[in-house]
């Protein structure tokens, strides 16, 4: 019988739990033996395993964050770390390693798989950062809440007729600010991918205040500048009464979209296809609608790429 471990790594994002569920679900539907491993590869190499039936994984589909709970592991980084790793999946007898989580947790997939583990990757950021797939997990219930959050600022800018500057997480990918800029019609958008002209900026901010506008939104993704430096520059340049917020980790919260729980079911019960035709090494993703998969040394040879008609749409909406 297979025995197939799935954890979670690195930042965690809503749709993990989603996603855990489908894995372990559709394993047991299918006779495999399930297990997680808590606290990503750091439990892996602390030897912390717990078996997982139907109902470990029951009242998680709409709950944020990830029940396994997740870390970021230097250590597994070492060889002596993934020696450890691998001394007790064998001890175990467990051949199949799927790894929920970001282009980090990647690479310590890869390192498994070098070394004999067959092993998978779902994309589990809240950043969208990873190449070769259309969204990754968590990526649309962020931009829910990102959105949400402009419309409570947009609310309070109003009444006093300000500029807001709102700085959304990403690290260097620019996808948050994006999206969730095209969605609440802000009026620009600050992004690593593309160079800002800040004097721009402002005398287009200060212009539609001349224009009779009551509030200005600015998004700036926190790999392209920090709110409090863009709002006091925008204050400088313009005169405008400028606020920065940071969204921090409030982002990374709340209960999946339906889309991140429809999806990371369809990839969860995907993966087990996969092993099931031993297909091994891969890490899997949704391209036009349709759950794919690649293997990772493919995906680190592609860059992820900002997609530059979003960026198109938005400029000519503004
Ligand atoms: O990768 C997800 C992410 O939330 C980034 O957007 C952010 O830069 C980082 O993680 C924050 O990391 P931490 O939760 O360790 O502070």
């Amino acid at each position: 019988m297979k025995k197939i471990a799935v954890l979670t790594s690195g930042g965690d994002s809503q749709g993990m739990n989603s996603a855990i569920r489908a894995v372990v679900r559709t394993g047991l539907s299918n006779g495999f033996e399930m297990f997680g491993v808590r606290k990503g590869f750091k439990g892996l190499m602390n030897n912390d395993f717990i078996k997982l039936g139907s109902k470990e994984v029951s009242d998680i589909l709409y709950r944020g964050g990830t029940f396994l709970q997740s870390a970021r592991s230097e250590a597994f980084k070492t060889p002596e770390g993934q020696a450890k790793a691998i001394e007790h999946l064998k001890n175990k007898g467990i051949d199949y390693v799927v790894v929920i989580g970001g282009d980090g947790s990647y690479r310590g997939a890869q390192a498994l798989q070098r070394q004999g583990i067959k092993t998978y990757g779902l994309p589990g950021t809240i950043d969208n950062d990873i190449p070769l797939t259309d969204y990754t997990i968590g990526f649309d219930t962020t931009l829910n809440v990102v959105t949400d959050a402009i419309g409570n600022l947009r609310d309070t800018m109003s009444s006093h007729e300000r500029v807001s500057v709102i700085e959304a997480m990403g690290r260097n990918c620019g996808d948050i600010a994006l999206q969730a800029g095209i969605a609440s019609g802000v009026d620009a958008i600050i992004i690593p991918e593309v160079k800002a002209d800040i004097n721009k900026i402002a005398a287009d901010l200060k212009a539609g205040f001349e224009r009779g506008k009551s509030h200005s939104m600015v998004i700036v993704a926190e790999g392209a500048g920090k709110a409090e430096d863009i709002a006091k520059e925008i204050k400088t340049l313009s005169g405008l009464d400028t606020r920065p917020t940071v969204l921090g980790h409030i982002q990374r919260g709340g209960t999946p979209s339906v889309f991140d729980r429809v999806f990371t079911s369809r990839m969860g019960h995907e993966v087990i296809d996969l092993i099931k035709q031993d297909i091994v090494g891969v890490a899997l993703g949704i391209e036009s609608n349709k759950i794919t998969y690649h293997t990772f040394d493919e995906i680190f040879a592609t860059e992820n790429k900002i997609n530059d008609h979003l960026y198109q749409v938005f400029q000519d909406l503004i």
